[in-house]
Formats: structure tokens, C-alpha cells, sequence
């Protein structure tokens, strides 16, 4: 079983992307696609330029979808809402593709500096990621990171929080396992 991961995020330095990458270790069995939406950077979309055709990126973006069997990201929020960097490439390949997730089992997060967690964004996706065929079947979200991870040490240092994140890793973990049974 292949799971596709991504952060939200184009930061060389995301928080987003430390959170997933500890939750990843949780799926050392499965085997990982862990993207860099560096590697999918484009113009920015306009109806103009996609009269022009739509770049070979878009297409492999989309496939990376079609291969992997579950996602699991974590959202960066910026200004409330997705990070251009997301936004950019899935307004492009929602315009090949409307159902850009492919009705896989999606583990949506977010994390952010701050008490929010990234909660507008996480709002957003959870909300409408759904009609981009998006399968979510579980959510976590962080809050204060730099309060609750330590980046050299074992990961989350919020018990509470460690316990939650768990058991969600718990719970997608055995919904894989169902998919697989099937
Ligand atoms: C342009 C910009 C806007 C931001 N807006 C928000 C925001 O609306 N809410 C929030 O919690 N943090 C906001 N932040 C802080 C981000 O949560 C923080 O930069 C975080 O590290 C982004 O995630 P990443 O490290 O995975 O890229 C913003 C940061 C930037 C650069």
C-alpha cells in the first residue's frame, strides 16, 4: 500500500512538515511518496496562460494521487487560508481534474506557531477537500508548535497531545488496514 504525504507549505523550514514527518514514522510499513510542492512550483494560474495548454507538472501532480493508495498532509495557514504554494498547483490540477484527491482515505492536519493550529485552513479543507475527492477519515491539529515539538528530540513533547495524535494514528492506521482487507 503506497500513501502519498505532503506539507502545505513550500517553507525549507515548515513545521508543517516536521509534524508530518513524525507522524510518517508511524507508517514505516507502508511505502511512503513524501512530496516537496517546491517540485511543483508554476506560474501562477490564470484562465489566460491555460489556453496556452497545461504543463506537464500538473499531470504528474494529479497522477501522484492515482498511484497512492491513502494520503496524509498537514496545511500551513497563511492569511487564514491555504499557502499560495498549495493553492497555486491545486488550482491548476483541479482544472484537469476536479476530484484531485481520487477519493482515497485522506489524514488531514495542521499545525501552526500559534493557539489557532492553523484552524481556518484546516476549516477550509476539511470542509471542501471532500469535493476535491477527498475521503477524510481523520483530523488533527497542533497548536503552539514550538511549545509542543521538539525538533532534535523525540517529536511531540505535549503529552495531552501526544496521546491525541495517537490515537488518530491509531484510528487511520486501521482504516488502512480495512482498505487493504478489501
Ligand atoms: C504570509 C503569512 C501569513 C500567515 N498567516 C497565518 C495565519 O493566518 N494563521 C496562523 O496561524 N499563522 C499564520 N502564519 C504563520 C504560519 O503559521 C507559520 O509561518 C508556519 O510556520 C507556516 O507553516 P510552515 O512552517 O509549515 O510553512 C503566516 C505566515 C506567513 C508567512
Amino acid at each position: 500500500m503506497k500513501i502519498i504525504a505532503f506539507a502545505g507549505t513550500n517553507s525549507s523550514q515548515s513545521i508543517n512538515l516536521k509534524l508530518l514527518k513524525y507522524v510518517l514514522e508511524d507508517f514505516s510499513d507502508y511505502e511512503i511518496n513524501l512530496i516537496d510542492l517546491n517540485d511543483y512550483e508554476l506560474p501562477i494560474f490564470s484562465e489566460d496562460r491555460e489556453k496556452a495548454g497545461y504543463p506537464d507538472k500538473v499531470r504528474e501532480f494529479l497522477s501522484l494521487f492515482e498511484d497512492a493508495d491513502a494520503i496524509i498532509c498537514s496545511m500551513a495557514e497563511h492569511n487564514r487560508t491555504y499557502s499560495v504554494a498549495f493553492k497555486n498547483i491545486f488550482d491548476w490540477a483541479s482544472r484537469i481534474k476536479i476530484k484531485i484527491f481520487d477519493e482515497k482515505p485522506m489524514f488531514l492536519m495542521s499545525t501552526s506557531s500559534g493557539k489557532g493550529a492553523g484552524k481556518f485552513v484546516m476549516e477550509t479543507a476539511n470542509r471542501f477537500f471532500p469535493q476535491f475527492g477527498a475521503d477524510i477519515k481523520e483530523t488533527y491539529s497542533l497548536p503552539m508548535f514550538y511549545d509542543n515539538f521538539e525538533n532534535d528530540g523525540n517529536g511531540l513533547t505535549n503529552e495531552q497531545e501526544e496521546q491525541i495524535l495517537k490515537a488518530k494514528i491509531k484510528n487511520f492506521s486501521q482504516v488502512l488496514k480495512l482498505e487493504c482487507a478489501d
